[in-house]
């Protein structure tokens, strides 16, 4: 069983004295920062003036400042940027401003693992990573539930990195539901591999391509979208709260035989082997190269995925539907 912390091992004491800064108040960030400040923790938040974050923090009531100044106050900084903007945020905004002996904080081990950026030799490197939207994570703490989150240190430079790692997942409210210890290795690795073979990448595609399959044949688009897609949820849903197996037991014997025999047809070894491929590519760090190379000359692949998308059979069926059904 993996290593699990949960409230009762940790408390806030080793953040207690500290100014944190949470940089970047978008999806993450505004959720820590929140949870942070309701946990009673002296929380900053770090925008670029002007912007529609800048204009939240200040409606949600939060200390805001330029994010240079707010590296130059805190004693721990959460950089919630999005991923390929860190190494230039961090670079020029962040380093030259922070103290020394700066802690940071990340939700995701992207930037520290694939060495995007390069950090103090005398700061702690702490990864807590909530397991869901930001959204998510709020809602949760405000309920007085909580979102499980994995959780590393690369680096622990003050003998303090664990303490202060728990005290963080522990104020964003994770301990209250578990917090899983990981490395940043593992956490960037599986997260990548999952959201581009099952969440992002996989998943999509099946919804995509078993849908033109039912529409070349001649039958009804809308019939389509909502068994291929539509319906997804519900077993999401199954998944979610049951496995694999409590799906199955939830479904009926027609669904249960037909899985059975179309599953292992569909997923095949030559599927395997290709996921295989791509977990080779995010290990050795091919994927995160390209991803990078492709955000410096302003995304085209995203842009190009993003066209196509809109423009799909699929999405004008979505939006036929959103607006005559009630569903
Ligand atoms: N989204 C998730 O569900 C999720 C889950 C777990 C972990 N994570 C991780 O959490 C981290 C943050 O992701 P996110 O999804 O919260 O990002 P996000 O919603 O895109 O928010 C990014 C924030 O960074 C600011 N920002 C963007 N580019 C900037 C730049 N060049 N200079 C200064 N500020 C900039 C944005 O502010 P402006 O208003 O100024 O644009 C916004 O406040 C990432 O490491 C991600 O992998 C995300």
């Amino acid at each position: 069983m993996a290593d699990i912390f949960y409230d009762k091992q940790c408390d806030l004491s080793s953040l207690e004295n500290l100014t944190l800064a949470v940089v970047g108040y978008g999806n993450q960030g505004r959720a820590h920062a929140l949870n942070l400040k309701d946990s009673g923790l002296n929380v900053i938040t770090g925008t670029r003036a002007g912007s529609k974050s800048c204009q939240q923090a200040k409606d949600d009531g939060m200390p805001f400042f330029e994010i240079p100044e707010a590296a130059a106050r805190a004693d721990l900084i959460a950089v919630l940027l999005p991923d390929e903007q860190m190494p230039r945020v961090v670079s020029k905004e962040i380093l030259p401003n922070a103290k020394k002996g700066t802690a940071f904080v990340f939700a995701h081990g992207f930037a520290v693992h694939h060495k995007t950026i390069s950090l103090p030799t005398d700061s702690d490197i702490i990864l807590v990573a909530p397991t869901g939207p930001g959204r998510q994570l709020r809602s949760l703490y405000q309920e007085g539930l909580g979102l499980p989150a994995l959780i590393a240190v690369e680096q622990d430079a003050s003998g303090m990195a664990w303490q202060r790692c728990l005290s963080y997942a522990h104020g964003i409210g994770a301990t209250r539901a578990g917090a899983i210890k990981t490395s940043f290795q593992e956490e960037t690795v599986t997260d990548l591999f999952c959201e581009q073979a099952v969440l992002c990448g996989g998943l999509p595609e099946l919804i995509k391509a078993s849908f033109d399959t039912l529409v070349s044949q001649g039958y009804q688009s809308e019939l389509a979208y909502i068994s291929c897609l539509k319906e997804v949820k519900l077993i999401a849903d199954l998944l979610f709260q049951q496995g694999i197996d409590g799906m199955r037991a939830a479904i009926s014997n027609t669904a249960k035989y037909g899985s059975a025999l179309a599953g292992p047809q569909i997923i095949n070894s030559n599927t395997r082997e290709q996921l295989a491929r791509v977990l080779k590519r995010i290990e050795t760090g091919d994927f995160a190269k390209d991803f990078i190379e492709d955000s410096s000359h302003g995304n085209p692949t995203i842009k190009e995925l993003m066209k196509t998308e809109r423009h799909s059979r699929i999405a004008k069926v979505g939006r036929e539907l959103k607006e005559n059904l009630i569903f």
